[in-house]
């Protein structure tokens, strides 16, 4: 079945005053949107207008919508080769004996953290417990009116005793140097552009950032602003200080200036990480090598969080502490992923990586070899890996980083990036 599709983008002028139809005040109440994807499937001409005139409202700003002209199978289709969105909007003229086996084929390609609006014909309660039972979202009886499907989608999304939209995953290094900006700004990337997620990099590195420089840009401000301001924070302060770097993919840029001192409160950054959960699905955290109040109440709040660490004896070291105090900061967690970086630096004695994992007692999610060709060219282009060489075994590396990390994958054994035999060799080496 082929499908009509397009996007829609910002409202024209003079556009998209309410209709005779809306009931006065229904919009009221409605918060705006985060930034979330939502993909639309129209059967209908009515269904079809009503979105666009959804796409104008200022509500949607931030989200990114696409319509597609089609039912259920049109969506099965889609999504077997592509992601799914944050939301699915689908219409369908099925009878209610055989919507929910007509949905069978779209839940086998759709992502657990999907949801999905259906748009039915038929006012049956049985189908409507039926469907939410089987974890459908909302059922709503077309024709639907604008206000209430507005009403729906911020119901999922902007609920305030809903769970946070996002999740939010810190990288810090076992010290500094070892490469955990680098490996936080292309797995950032990686998730941005691989899941199209709406994804946002903090940069809590502010004096020496480097995410502003590894992407190219110079925002005049950025993540300095919210955290000394923190009375001025809401989703529209917000959206001015965040530069976009990529389609799907915001920085919250530090200011790299000394012209003062960088000194924070415990929950400084605490505000900011909420708010970056509430505006889109994913936020990395880009955490200095430091053990301060403030990094320590980071790392307890964020969702994930990731240990870069080079193999020698200060990084085995460093990270077995650092394992130990976060499973008491974090006890009800699980520990936190590890990532071997700059493995088989030429001429550098090193820990072979069995060895280094051995005392830790966790797999490292990722080995990344030493390539100073490949991540110098990345840094002095201002570009990520991925767009260097996509097809590099570390442009494969991040990408299983950013599946494994986001728990779109669970992590089997663990791929060595780059170094195949090479690892092989050095584990003999050291044994
Ligand atoms: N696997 C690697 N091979 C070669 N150079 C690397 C590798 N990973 C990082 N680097 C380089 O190491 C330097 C420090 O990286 P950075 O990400 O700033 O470390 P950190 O944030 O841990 O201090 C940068 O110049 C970066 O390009
Ligand atoms: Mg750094």
């Amino acid at each position: 079945m082929s499908a009509i599709n397009y996007e829609i983008r910002t409202p024209g002028q003079g556009e998209g005053f309410a209709e005779d139809a809306d009931r006065p005040g229904d919009f009221d109440a409605l918060r705006p949107l985060p930034r979330i994807s939502i993909h639309s499937f129209c059967e209908s001409d009515g269904m079809q207008r009503m979105m666009d005139r959804i796409a104008r409202d200022r509500r949607m700003a931030k989200v990114n919508l696409r319509v597609t002209i089609g039912g259920t199978s049109a969506a099965a289709n889609m999504f077997s080769s592509t992601p799914t969105p944050n939301l699915i909007i689908l219409e369908t003229d099925a009878e209610p004996k055989n919507l929910l086996h007509e949905l069978t084929p779209l839940a086998e390609v759709c992502d657990p953290s999907t949801r999905v609006i259906v748009v039915g014909r038929y006012n049956d309660i049985s189908l409507y417990r039926d469907l939410i039972r089987n974890g459908i979202s909302e059922y709503l009886v077309g024709p639907v009116q604008m206000p209430d499907m507005l009403a729906a989608i911020s119901a999922i999304f902007v609920d305030p005793e809903a769970e946070p939209l996002g999740k939010s995953i810190a990288f810090i290094g076992a010290k500094g140097g070892v490469g955990a900006s680098t490996i936080a700004h292309n797995c950032a990337f990686g998730i941005s552009n691989l899941f199209s997620t709406e994804t946002i990099l903090a940069d809590l590195d502010l004096p020496f950032g480097t995410a502003n420089i590894d992407f190219d840009q110079d925002p005049a401000q950025g993540i300095a602003e919210a955290v000394f301001a923190p009375e001025r924070l809401d989703e529209v302060f917000l959206d001015r200080l965040l530069t976009k770097c990529s389609e799907h993919l915001s920085l919250l840029a530090a200011p790299s200036l000394l012209d003062r001192a960088y000194d924070f409160e415990r929950n400084a950054f605490t505000p900011i990480i909420e708010l970056l959960q509430r505006s889109a699905p994913m936020a990395v955290l880009d955490v200095p090598h430091g053990w301060t109040e403030w990094t320590r109440a980071v790392l307890s709040e964020v969702d994930e969080v990731v240990i870069c660490a080079v193999p020698d004896l200060a990084n085995l070291r460093n990270t077995k502490n650092m394992i130990d105090a976060l499973k008491k900061l974090r006890p009800n967690d699980r520990a936190p992923h590890l990532i071997l970086n700059q493995v088989g630096m030429p001429k550098r004695p090193e820990i072979a990586p069995n060895d280094f994992i051995e005392p830790l007692e966790i797999e490292p999610i990722a080995i990344l070899p030493f390539d100073v060709q490949l991540f110098g060219n990345a840094a002095n282009s201002g570009r990520m890996i991925s767009e260097i060489d996509a097809k590099s075994p570390v442009a494969e590396t991040f990408s299983q980083i950013a599946h494994i990390v986001t728990g779109r994958v669970a992590m089997k054994k663990v791929k060595k990036g780059g170094l195949g035999k090479m690892l092989g060799m050095l584990g003999r080496k050291k044994a």
